[in-house]
């Protein structure tokens, strides 16, 4: 764990850690970094002894490709091959929550794009992390939680899970979206939507003034984004999503999540919002699962409405939820 595991909250910008951080990431060494999404799992992008280490700290399968993440347009443009398309959405969207999948270059190894000629690429908007990226190199960083389960959104959540197995964690506080970036596939014709998140479709499509497609088939034998896959993101505990509070059993005894305060809340209900704001409830997701799924007991959580943010909670929803 080195000497990041500080119980320090709420550091935006901590330099010293930035710069031991940077030392790790250079000598190949991993650790947990805060970005605006999620936390992730960071090592040197360009180095295949690194990269592999976060695969087996995860448990991830090696067919599963990471975000290569840059600081500033000339470093992007030494990962991946831009277009004028993509030099678009950077101009308006980075740095932020979009991820493009461009041609690789050769400066990033096969492991880190599981042996695609693709890589997916992003410019976050967290401080801490670009000021590491820029001390360091690019870095490959997939969430930091284990195969499968929800992604993070606080250092603590890392060191829980993590802690032992990785050289230092960045506390940059609560992450701002709580949702993994939007991907967008820009190799194909028309562009694809891989994966919702916080930039919804439209916004993407506005900037392309371009089609997108928004509902791709997934392939579940060879699947361009294997967090498409249907069962990811999954707590212990049984989880249902419900419409309408009716479909809720009469004398259910575990826990209900709602999208905005009910009028007069139980002891077993929950809310992501005071007033349903889905920004809000995006943000809160993942810890208030991650809560309950400590209880052990089943879940309900209602749905949300399908446009602007709600596409990537409803998306990580459906995957999350218990198949029967
Ligand atoms: O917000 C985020 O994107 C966070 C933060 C840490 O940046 N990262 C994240 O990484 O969510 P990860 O590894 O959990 O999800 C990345 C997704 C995976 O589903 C992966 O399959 C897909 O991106 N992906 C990566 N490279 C790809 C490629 N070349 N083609 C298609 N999909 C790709
Ligand atoms: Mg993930």
């Amino acid at each position: 764990m080195g000497n990041f595991s500080s119980k320090r909250e709420n550091i935006k910008r901590p330099p010293s850690d930035i710069l031991e951080a940077a030392d790790f990431i250079v000598r190949g060494g991993i650790g947990g970094v805060p970005t605006e999404t999620v936390y992730g799992l960071a090592a040197d992008a360009t180095n295949p002894d690194a990269v592999r280490k976060i695969f087996e700290a995860k448990g991830r399968p090696f067919i599963d490709p990471l975000i290569v993440h840059v600081c500033d347009m000339e470093m992007a443009r030494k990962v991946a091959e831009f277009t004028p398309e993509a030099e678009k959405l950077a101009a308006e969207f980075w740095p932020g929550p979009l991820t493009m999948v461009l041609k690789k270059t050769p400066l990033i190894p096969d492991i880190t794009t599981a042996g695609m000629d693709t890589v997916a690429v992003r410019m976050p908007s967290h401080p801490a992390m670009l000021g590491l990226i820029r001390a360091s190199k690019p870095i490959a960083a997939p969430s930091a939680n284990p195969f499968g389960y929800v992604s993070p959104t606080c250092a603590e959540h890392v060191r829980s899970m993590l802690g032992g197995k990785i050289d230092f964690v960045i506390d940059g506080g609560e992450c701002a979206c709580g949702v993994e970036s939007t991907i967008v596939l820009m190799v194909s014709s028309p562009k694809k939507l891989l994966r919702p998140g916080p930039i919804p479709p439209e916004e993407i499509a506005r900037a392309l003034g371009e089609e997108l497609d928004v509902s791709p088939k997934v392939n579940e034998a060879h699947p361009q984004a294997p967090g498409m896959l249907k069962s990811h993101y999954s707590p212990k505990s049984r989880l249902t999503l419900f419409s309408d509070a009716a479909e809720i059993p009469d004398g259910f005894a575990g826990n209900a999540i709602y999208l905005a305060r009910p009028a007069e809340p139980k002891k077993n209900e929950y809310w992501l919002s005071e007033n349903g704001d889905l920004a809000e409830a995006a943000k809160n997701l993942f810890a208030l699962i991650r809560k309950l799924d400590a209880e052990g007991k089943d879940i309900f959580c209602q749905k949300p409405p399908l446009s602007g943010i709600g596409l990537a909670i409803a998306d990580r929803l459906g995957r999350a939820e218990t198949k029967h």
